[in-house]
């Protein structure tokens, strides 16, 4: 897609909106209103958009209980009994794997948790761990606590991976290098898909094969890839995956978290693990017999009864979702990511600078711009416009345009606001 300066008239920005395929998934969401019009929401990559059709959904799993109790295991329009396999098709589609190797359970943190403390096993001097400098912190709490819970050292067992001086992303080429120069003394390495500030979206194929190429295995955080960008983590042979659904896949907020195991460990019942009679299969689940056999799939890492009212909101997205091509959701992206980059680059007098990779293929849906003076008056007048970014300090907004409710005419209007504004 190329711009110019018509680009930046209304006119133009309406054309684009209506010649778009996915424009009509918007009205499936509910917006929240600002002066009797929805808002511009330009922050789905911190809570999605509730979709309609969710209040329905969770009135019809009350009445199954309502109605049947303790019966509504089995009985009712999805017996909960099977209510994670419901989730497979569409995790299985969005995380590019087998419907065996996905699930959901818990939430991200504790699903990261407890997927490395299966993975992570230091033996010997193969103890070392690497991640992104500046993960996520709740990422880091659980890297530096799983450390200390074998009773390492987390600043001589963690390498993290930081940006060269006056950078802001991480080049492919060094994350390689450091994991084959940490070669055999490297156990695991949990990276982020997208980083959650910068935006960037890692090479995790090329990461994940160096991981293996020295005998680690590769794990990922994908809190802000997952319904973002295309994914394909059995074929690029990534270990373990966990995130969140609360973000692109507008599960609502806290919503029950997905999880991905790689077949060759999900089809082994004895690859180590904490378990709980939810990992079991389903037909010996009732007999309440001593000793856990494991699912032979990615369902027999769940452990607790399926928190029913917290998965409706993921069924029903995955629903919404089932008709959208991940890879028609991904063009849509970067054609609008491109545009706001644009419409940005014509407000000089805003002295942002991205620090999102300008590459399209290294980012998701979302823009980060450091604003060197007024970065906070920026996102405060955007608001109180009905635009909604977030703010991190120290000058950082981010920017979201979620393809499947954002169009064009929304960053034109973001623009025309910035030019009159500032
Ligand atoms: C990259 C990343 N990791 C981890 C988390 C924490 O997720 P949770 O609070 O659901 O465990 C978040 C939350 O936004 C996140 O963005």
């Amino acid at each position: 897609m190329t711009f110019s300066a018509d680009s930046l008239l209304p006119a133009w920005a309406l054309a684009q909106d209506q010649q778009d395929p996915l424009r009509s998934l918007a009205a499936a969401f509910h917006f929240p209103q600002h002066q009797q019009k929805p808002v511009i929401y330009l922050c789905g990559n911190s809570l999605g958009l509730q979709p309609k059709a969710l209040a329905a959904a969770m009135e019809t799993e009350l009445k199954t209980w309502q109605e049947e109790a303790v019966g509504g295991y089995f009985k009712g329009p999805n017996p909960w009994l099977y209510y994670q396999e419901y989730l497979r098709p569409g995790l299985a589609k969005w995380a590019g794997a087998l419907p065996e190797e996905v699930s959901a359970m818990n939430a991200l943190t504790v699903n990261l948790h407890l997927l490395m403390l299966g993975f992570y096993r230091p033996q010997g001097t193969r103890k070392k761990i690497i991640m992104e400098a500046g993960a996520f912190p709740s990422d880091q709490y659980a890297m530096e606590t799983l450390v200390k819970h074998f009773g390492l050292d987390p600043d001589s067992t963690i390498i993290e991976i930081a940006p060269k001086a006056g950078e802001q992303c991480l080049h492919t080429a060094d994350i390689v290098d450091t994991i084959l120069a940490t070669g055999e003394e490297l156990a695991m390495v949990l990276f982020a898909g997208i980083q959650y500030y910068t935006g960037q979206f890692f090479d995790i194929p090329r990461i994940t094969q160096a991981a293996h190429q020295v005998g680690a295995v590769a794990g990922f955080d994908l809190a802000h890839a997952m319904g973002n960008v295309e994914l394909a983590l059995h074929d690029w042979q990534v270990d373990f995956a966990a995130w969140c659904s609360y973000k692109y896949l507008n599960a609502g907020p806290g919503a029950v978290g997905g999880y991905f195991v790689h077949q060759k460990h999900a089809s082994n019942p004895s690859f180590p693990r904490l378990a709980g009679w939810w990992g079991n299969d389903e037909k010996e689940r009732f007999k309440m017999e001593k000793g856990f056999q494991a699912k032979a799939d990615a369902g027999g890492w769940n452990i607790s009864t399926a928190q029913i009212f917290n998965m409706v909101g993921l069924k029903t997205s995955l629903e919404l979702l089932a008709g959208v091509s991940p890879v028609a959701l991904r063009q849509k992206s970067q054609a609008l990511t491109a545009y706001l980059a644009f419409v940005l680059s014509q407000l000089p007098q805003l002295k942002a600078t991205c620090i999102t990779p300008s590459d399209p293929a290294q980012r998701g849906a979302q823009l980060s711009y450091f604003f060197a003076e007024n970065g906070k008056a920026i996102q405060q007048k955007m608001l109180e416009n009905g635009i909604v970014t977030d703010y991190r300090e120290p000058g950082v907004i981010r920017f979201a345009p979620a393809p499947l409710y954002c169009g064009f005419q929304d960053i034109q209007a973001l623009y025309a606001l910035l030019k009159e504004n500032f």
